[in-house]
């Protein structure tokens, strides 16, 4: 497993995060158990300032709170001085009880509904991104009754293929996201926004996909997006201010992943924009980039422990582990791939293939399906990395188990950022009708 931020391996042979061994960890907080690694988040975090908001100027940096939002994780980005991008109501909630500042959110979706708009407005967004004709009406409908004048950008669909994923690729144009580019729907958007008086144009949006390797599908997007804002100027006369790129910088998963540097994602980003822009005779705009992968998946690590080992001779040999798809779905959805090492025992020699697999019941519960392990004993700690990205924030309590807990670590000390649910959390909003109390009790 390649080591990522601060981790290491101590004298005991075990893996450590934060200057915390695993193995404590895992005997003081239970397992499975995500941990976060502060330093590598904050470093991520001003690679991002010093190659972006330094480097390019009059640029933003917000992180995608849909990787992973938690109070802290929102306090962390408020520290690091980067704004965020929230997609529900559930991440604004979080975002203002961090007590992060509303100037710098920006409120994303498909499909956002009247109270989480109502919400947005009344708390002050800093934008909020309108991403199709039933928002646009709605927000100014919404605006005028409560007297505003909101900011937003106009999100469209460029028609730019990333290669990625499909179901994490969002920039083509058979897409549910945005108004679509090439087809003119953007432009009539556009020409809609511009007669709502309660709202106020910014700029455009786009995001292109997740995951995405290749800086010149950046730069193809720079160019598609500045050819635009420089069409809508030459067409209305009015001059767009802000281009925001979204996210998608790739990460390294496992053997096989190059992701770029950050600080080369932003010179192409530079590069593109003085091109374009000197093409057009456009004025360079805002730039602001909505990471949220890359700043926080190669910052989490979750820790399990192995229970059942089932070896099928000549077939494979299944390491079921106490987590799975409840906490990690990303390999069942996306055929993601991830590393691992047993922390207990990280200096050994790796001597078997094995295939490991969660304890949810079903056969795609797997989270890794080839790895070269030490030989694997029952009890042993295996720890699963790169898993700070849509893993807590796409867990689930499938088969009714229980979401993990999430400790941050930094400097030998670890938090817990969020406790790790029980059995009665379990139905803490389950409600029993009288009727079927009476019938439990009769059927007794
Ligand atoms: N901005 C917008 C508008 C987005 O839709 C996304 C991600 C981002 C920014 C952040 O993208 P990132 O830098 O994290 O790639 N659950 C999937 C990923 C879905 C991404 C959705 N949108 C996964 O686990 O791979």
């Amino acid at each position: 497993m390649r080591l990522h931020g601060t981790q290491m391996v101590n004298e005991l042979g075990h893996l450590e995060i934060g200057g915390c061994d695993t193995v404590e960890l895992a005997k003081q907080f239970g397992t499975p158990l995500y941990v976060m690694d502060e330093a590598h988040i904050r470093d991520i975090c001003r690679q991002y300032h010093s190659s972006f908001v330094e480097g390019l100027k009059n640029s933003e940096v917000i992180y995608a709170s849909k990787a992973f939002s938690t109070l802290a994780m929102c306090r962390i980005i408020d520290e690091e001085g980067l704004g965020l991008d929230v997609v529900s109501g559930g991440e604004l909630y979080t975002a203002l009880q961090a007590n992060f500042a509303a100037a710098r959110i920006y409120f994303h979706g498909n499909n956002k509904s009247r109270e989480e708009l109502a919400m947005a407005i009344k708390a002050g967004v800093g934008r909020i991104v309108v991403d199709n004709f039933f928002e646009l009406s709605l927000l100014n409908e919404l605006a005028q009754e409560m007297n505003q004048r909101v900011e937003v950008l106009l999100r469209v669909t460029p028609g730019i293929e990333a290669h990625t994923h499909e179901y994490i690729q969002t920039g083509q144009i058979d897409s549910k996201f945005g108004f679509t580019l090439p087809d003119g729907t953007a432009d009539r958007a556009f020409d809609l926004a511009l007669s709502y008086s309660n709202l106020v144009i910014k700029g455009i949006h786009a995001h292109i996909g997740s995951q995405i390797f290749e800086l010149d599908s950046f730069r193809h997007e720079v160019q598609v997006m500045i050819d635009y804002m420089a069409d809508i100027y030459k067409r209305t006369g009015f001059l767009l201010q802000e281009l925001n790129l979204g996210g998608g910088f790739g990460i390294y998963y496992a053997s096989g992943d190059d992701p770029a540097r950050i600080s080369d994602y932003a010179q192409t980003v530079q590069v593109a924009l003085e091109n374009a822009c000197q093409k057009q005779k456009f004025p360079r705009p805002k730039i602001i980039v909505e990471p949220g992968r890359s700043i926080v998946g190669t910052a989490g690590t979750t820790l399990y422990t192995v229970g059942s080992i089932k070896e099928i001779p000549g077939v494979r040999k299944y390491v079921a582990v106490d987590g799975g798809m409840a906490d990690n779905p990303r390999p069942a959805l996306y055929q993601a791939r991830y590393e691992a090492v047993l922390a207990n025992r990280a200096k050994e020699e790796t001597t078997e293939a094995v295939a490991v697999t969660g304890k949810c019941c079903e056969s795609g519960d797997m989270l890794i399906w080839d790895i070269d392990l030490p030989k694997v004993k029952s009890g042993d700690l295996l720890a699963v990395s790169c898993t700070g990205a849509y893993n807590y924030s796409m867990s689930s309590n499938y088969n009714r188990l229980t979401r993990p807990g999430v400790v941050l670590v930094a400097g030998g000390h670890a938090d817990v950022i969020v406790k790790r649910e029980t059995h009665s959390d379990l139905l803490r909003n389950d409600v029993l009708p009288a009727r079927l109390k009476y019938l439990q009790m009769a059927s007794r």
